[in-house]
């Protein structure tokens, strides 16, 4: 039997009731958490979003509301009218733990099954049952502060960006396709058949034409859409504050996100950033770090062994060298006893995800020394490494050698984070920001054998390298900036190219005929032919923002729908099939592999 709500209307929230309302008549409605039915006395805990208040019945209840109180089920849905009272035993656990409803009138909206896991706070249910049955999942609190948190943060961006004279524009999802940075995802057009749609990786095109337009300042809350492999971090389909300034330099651009980012850790977290935000160029983040997006949460920094060791009797070491590599490593300061010859080797098998032939150590004990490579070095190069490594007893010194330095900054700069999570040294309730800037321009692409933009291709150069840009690629470096929290990136942008033969050369540099790069950007070149003004921008991953602010360990935590790795949803079970009807339409086939 269930009712309805006729003849009550909520006065309060469960989780808002207090001392002060004793006395007063209140209606509450929500989910009952669970009821107690211990003889002459019932309670059931009713939860809403804001939190949970005790409804008691006894003796003194009516015998029908006493008899329906006694079915009431875990997860029914409920409206409760009653007076406030003091409870004879407190629950210090609980925000209302003082207080009590005795009920006067009870209707049962809804009845639940049982569902297939409780809702409690920060539960151990596996990820994927979560995921299945996420309209539960989403009862428990900590999933109902976090994304209430999102939408604060969220309101905050709109709230500022708008006190500095921004816009929300929307700009479409149904765009053409640009190959760069990520694998699009494409949508079928009915109308032109064989014709595809895709959706945005990011407004970037869009926001750039609006500064054309003269609205000055763009910023959207933007969904993006990248066909990419999926990790904690990252989702197939995410949000950006997506922000774009006319008539500005890098240093207006960065002074807005600066100030954001004041205004919303104050505002949500009540934590002070201070300003201005460090900032370190692209090559001290890898020369120290081995990363674009350090965590400076804990030191064990990097050291290049490479003038030390370029000709030692290790070929291991010594031909990297040669070959235009070099060897680097770090000190796991204090780490001898956690660091155990099988962590060591476990921390060896991991190491070569990135490329790393094998990982270099010594492990300097209290009671004795043990080393990969010492053996084949000279007491003088022992000596000076061990010196390069402030190395003291305790200390563990870890070593990757490579021809390639990517493959050593790539190793060593997540095999930094690993260890230090390992040792447990890394601080959870810090937030370090750092700027990440001097970005180099192009980046090299083995597969494709050609310089491809690091950023996007509408990244200007910085003015002193343009005459670069042809001749020595490798050269140039950008008016691009990163804003790196925790080891995280959480935003990116840059000031823009508006000078339509820079952008050609740009797409000459990029190895972009004419011809391809007029077919591809042809609108925008064209665009920029009628007085495109100076402009730059930044996007902040709002789910990573929210993560990090939130103490999560994955995006999956603040996104309400989210997708799991293998990019389906687990709820709705999508991507699913189509029915022949929809294929004929759009004039699909499809090929059995
Ligand atoms: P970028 O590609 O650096 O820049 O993206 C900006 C920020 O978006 C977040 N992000 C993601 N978050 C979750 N899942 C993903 N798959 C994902 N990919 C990126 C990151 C990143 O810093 N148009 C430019 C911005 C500009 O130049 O103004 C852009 O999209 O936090």
């Amino acid at each position: 039997m269930v009712e309805k709500m006729t003849g009550l209307k909520r006065t309060h929230y469960c989780g808002e009731i207090t001392v002060e309302d004793v006395g007063k008549e209140v209606v509450v409605m929500g989910w009952a958490q669970r009821q107690r039915d211990l003889g002459q006395l019932i309670f059931i805990d009713l939860r809403d979003r804001t939190g949970i208040v005790q409804l008691a019945f006894d003796d003194g209840t009516d015998r029908e509301i006493f008899d329906k109180a006694f079915e009431v089920r875990s997860e029914w849905v409920l409206a409760a009218k009653g007076v406030v009272r003091l409870r004879s035993s407190i629950n210090y656990e609980l925000k209302t733990g003082k207080v009590e409803v005795f009920v006067t009138e009870l209707k049962v909206l809804a009845r639940a099954q049982t569902p297939p896991f409780e809702i409690l706070e920060n539960s151990n249910v596996k990820e994927e049952n979560r995921l299945a049955f996420r309209y539960l999942d989403l009862r428990r609190p900590d999933m109902q502060r976090a994304i209430m948190a999102r939408h604060r943060i969220v309101k905050v961006a709109r709230d500022y960006f708008d006190s500095q004279g921004f816009l929300e524009i929307e700009t479409p999802m149904l765009i053409g396709s640009t190959p760069e940075g990520a694998r699009d995802y494409i949508v079928p057009s009915r109308v032109h058949k064989g014709k595809f749609y895709a959706l945005p990786q990011s407004p970037q095109l869009y926001k750039q034409l609006l500064m054309l337009s003269g609205f000055d300042r763009y910023m959207q809350v933007a969904r993006c859409f990248r066909d990419e492999d999926l990790r904690a971090d990252r989702q197939p389909e995410f949000t950006q504050i997506d922000l774009e300034m006319s008539f500005v330099d890098r240093e207006d651009v960065m002074g807005i996100c600066e100030g954001f980012v004041k205004k919303v850790f104050d505002e949500v977290l009540g934590v002070d950033v201070a300003l201005p935000i460090s900032r370190m160029s692209y090559s001290e983040a890898m020369e120290r770090f081995g990363s674009d997006k350090p965590d400076l949460r804990f030191g064990m920094e990097l050291v290049n062994l490479s003038g030390i060791l370029e000709n030692c009797e290790f070929r291991v070491f010594s031909s990297a060298v040669k070959n235009g590599g070099s060897v680097r490593g770090f000190n796991a300061k204090g780490a001898a006893e956690k660091l155990t010859r099988k962590e060591i080797d476990k921390l060896t098998a991991w190491v070569k995800d990135y490329g790393a032939m094998g990982l270099a150590f010594t492990r300097l004990t209290p009671d004795g020394e043990t080393s990969s490579y010492e053996k084949f070095l000279s007491a003088e190069e022992i000596e000076r490494v061990r010196k390069a490594f402030h190395a003291e007893t305790g200390d563990v010194l870890l070593i990757v050698a490579s021809e390639d330095n990517q493959v050593v900054f790539d190793s060593l700069g997540a095999l930094r984070c690993e260890v230090a999570e390992r040792l447990g040294i890394v601080p959870k309730d810090e937030y370090k920001f750092v700027w990440i800037v001097d970005f180099p321009l192009f980046e090299f692409d083995k597969e494709e054998n050609r310089f491809v933009a690091k950023h996007h291709p509408f990244t200007s150069p910085r003015d002193e390298d343009v005459e670069f840009l042809l001749t020595q690629p490798e050269k140039v470096k950008a008016k691009a900036y990163d804003l790196v929290l925790n080891g995280n990136e959480v935003g990116g942008g840059s000031i823009r190219i508006n000078d339509p033969q820079l952008q050609s050369l740009m797409f000459e540099a990029l190895g972009f005929t004419p011809e391809e790069a007029k077919r591809q950007f042809g609108f925008l070149l064209e665009a920029f032919k009628y007085g495109a003004p100076p402009h730059g921008g930044m996007a902040f991953g709002l789910d990573r923002l929210v993560m990090l602010m939130l103490g999560k360990d994955s995006i999956r935590d603040v996104i309400a729908f989210p997708k799991v790795q293998n990019a389906s949803e687990l709820m709705t079970r999508c991507p699913g099939p189509v029915s022949q009807k929809q294929l004929d339409e759009l004039g699909i086939r499809i090929v059995e592999e």
